[in-house]
């Protein structure tokens, strides 16, 4: 069955905003494989970042993917905005006021892949009506908001479901995990069929980000030869 490689993607949210060029420069020299944007409105969840101009920022240091999660009550307005702003994975939220049809349409007719995510509190099976046209489903290892929390382990079963409908219809989507990963959950994560790993305080926390990513990297490969596929 096709299966996309073991993906790291240093969340841009825990680097220094004022230095964010060089951030991505450390983290790609380091082998990151694409990087992770988090837009936040204030509504959708509590807190406030930024908006497509820093995507368009970070597309001019890097041709990585940039992995753009929407935290936005309303994705479907914004959709055309991150893709000309250089985004390569526009990820909405499940619970988000939005037309999850309308927004496959609309992203792949712009050129972009498409995600969904579900928080915490949602239900694998949200998932379900869109798995087979979804170029990511994104399971979220924490309440979206902010860096540096803990991870919820009933993200682990989610993960598990939905890699065993991805692997049952040979579906190539990456199946990412967000929020909490950890050189510890990394393991779980990958084990329970991760394949896309977001990481902020674990790359930009503390120590260097070259030897974050590669302790992270050893971890998903680890995680992974133990998963069950
Ligand atoms: C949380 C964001 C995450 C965050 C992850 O709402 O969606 O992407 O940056 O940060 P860590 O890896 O520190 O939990
Ligand atoms: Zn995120």
């Amino acid at each position: 069955m096709a299966k996309r490689a073991l993906r790291l993607a240093p969340s841009l949210l825990s680097a220094d905003f004022a230095a964010i060029g060089a951030a991505v420069r450390e983290a790609e020299a380091a082998g990151a494989d694409a990087f992770h944007l988090d837009v936040m409105d204030g509504h959708f969840v509590p807190n406030l970042t930024f908006g497509p101009a820093l995507v368009a920022a970070v597309r001019r240091h890097t041709k990585l993917p940039l992995d753009v999660h929407l935290m936005i009550e309303e994705p479907t307005r914004y959709f055309d905005v991150f893709a000309r702003a250089g985004g390569t994975t526009l990820v909405f939220h499940l619970e988000a006021r939005a037309d999850p049809e309308a927004l496959l349409q609309l992203g792949h007719s712009l050129g972009v892949e498409v995600g969904a995510a579900i928080r915490p509190d949602t239900p694998v099976d949200r998932v379900w009506p869109w798995l087979d046209r979804l170029d990511q489903v994104m399971v979220m290892g924490v309440n979206p908001g902010f860096s540096g929390q803990k991870f919820i382990p009933e993200a682990l079963p989610k993960l598990r479901a939905v890699r065993q409908r991805l692997d049952a219809t040979g579906s190539s989507a990456d199946l990412s995990v967000d929020g909490g990963i950890t050189t510890e959950t990394a393991v779980e994560a990958a084990r329970a069929g991760a394949t896309f790993f977001v990481c902020g305080n674990s790359v930009y926390g503390r120590g260097t980000v070259a030897e974050n990513l590669a302790d992270l990297r050893s971890a998903v490969r680890r995680g992974s030869q133990g998963a069950v596929r």
